[in-house]
């Protein structure tokens, strides 16, 4: 049918930069090859209708004139509305009725941003309905807006910006209070590897908000000490360590700060081709930040960058995405094989009881619309 279209958006590894994105700072990811694929057309009705066989609630209809937002086995279709509402307020929406249906092979709630690949996907498909087609840094912008403001989580730019950007053995960077995007390359012959606790991070319910607001009250702290320190990224450790502030504020702004240098280091490291071996470290130290500092980890996770940190083969290994529950991610050699990751999950499940999800990905292309003899939906 020549009126139908279909889109393709990555699910994405945070690479480095906890946190950072919704404190103007530099963050690394890199987009995977498992992602959101939809396929929509125009219905005659203004009626839409979203499908999906991965989620459950798996049709969801209503009018497009008045968007009502979604709860329960419903939710996941938030995402979508979320996309519609702030295209249509920007009238750059389809005018009729649509339907739109999602397929994935991500896994899901595992830290590697099934949410804003389902956004990118939706906007991407809603604009080729309403034959639109805007710079990626807009689209990012959308679906960012979807998320802070019909969703209701304050997130950055990282997991859309990532996903719209990424390119093949490649980690995009993102200066996120320029809002601008560069790719870096990564060096040959290394893996990455998600291991998943299981354990649900819905990150809506979960302290993400507050650790944001933290962030928040920490600069409004230092900008009354310094007024040209613009986000918290900027704010010089020395400063931090001298001034008369809340532990946990403190705690937070440490995170932040230390963070941003580990990014700049590595993106020196990745430019000047340091080997993967002095680099690693980082994300390592990263990780035990996140425990001691910005407290979103979990013992679970902790578990697992300790076990992994043991493995030879392993250059670095951290949580990946907001935290408190979720996914790992282990940097490694090519060597580090299936039985490596089995031996992992099976010390794992012997002190939690429960085994965890493991998967290898490769850094992948970013978000696109799909001919048709490249569809690889859908029904
Ligand atoms: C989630 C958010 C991102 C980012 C990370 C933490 O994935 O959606 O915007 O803040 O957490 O770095």
């Amino acid at each position: 049918m020549n009126n139908t279209v279909h889109a393709f958006a990555p699910g994405r590894i945070e690479f480095l930069g906890n946190h950072l994105d919704y404190n103007g700072g530099t963050v690394l990811g890199t987009a995977i090859n498992a992602g959101i694929y939809a396929v929509a057309q125009m219905e005659n009705e203004p009626t839409f209708h979203l499908r999906s066989k991965s989620f459950e609630g798996s049709v969801i209809s209503g009018s497009i004139e008045k968007l009502e937002k979604l709860s329960g086995n419903q939710s996941w279709g938030n995402y979508c509305l979320g996309v519609l509402k702030v295209l249509q307020d920007k009238n750059l929406a389809p005018t009729q009725g649509f339907s739109l249906t999602l397929r994935t092979d991500l896994p899901m709630s595992a830290g590697l941003s099934s949410s804003a690949a389902v956004e990118l996907a939706t906007a991407q498909c809603l604009l080729a309905l309403s034959k639109q087609s805007l710079p990626k840094e807009e689209l990012v912008n959308i679906c960012r807006q979807a998320e802070n403001e019909w969703v209701g989580l304050p997130c950055g730019i990282l997991d859309q910006g990532t996903s719209a950007f990424g390119e093949t053995n490649r980690v995009v960077q993102i200066d996120c209070a320029k809002e601008s995007y560069s790719t870096l390359p990564l060096p040959l012959r290394t893996s990455f590897w998600i291991f998943d606790t299981g354990i649900k991070h819905d990150l809506i319910d979960s302290h993400y908000g507050t650790r944001n607001q933290e962030c928040k009250d920490a600069l409004t702290i230092i900008q009354a000490l310094d007024g040209s320190i613009e986000c918290l990224t900027q704010c010089p450790v020395s400063l931090l360590q001298n001034i008369e502030i809340p532990e946990n504020l403190k705690k937070r702004a440490q995170h932040v700060v230390e963070e941003q240098a580990r990014v700049h280091r590595f993106s020196d490291g990745l430019q000047n081709k340091s080997l993967p071996l002095e680099l690693g470290p980082l994300l390592t130290a990263s990780h035990k930040s996140s425990s001691l500092n910005f407290e979103n980890s979990l013992p679970e996770l902790d578990f697992l960058v300790e076990e992994l940190c043991k493995e030879e083969k392993v250059f670095g290994a951290r949580l990946t995405g907001g935290g408190f529950g979720g996914a790992v991610l282990a940097w490694t050699s090519q060597d580090f094989s299936q039985a490596d990751a089995n031996l992992i999950a099976l010390e794992y499940e012997n002190e939690w009881k429960h085994k965890p999800n493991y998967h290898s990905f490769l850094p992948s292309k970013g978000a696109c619309l799909l001919d048709h003899s490249d569809v690889k939906l859908v029904n």
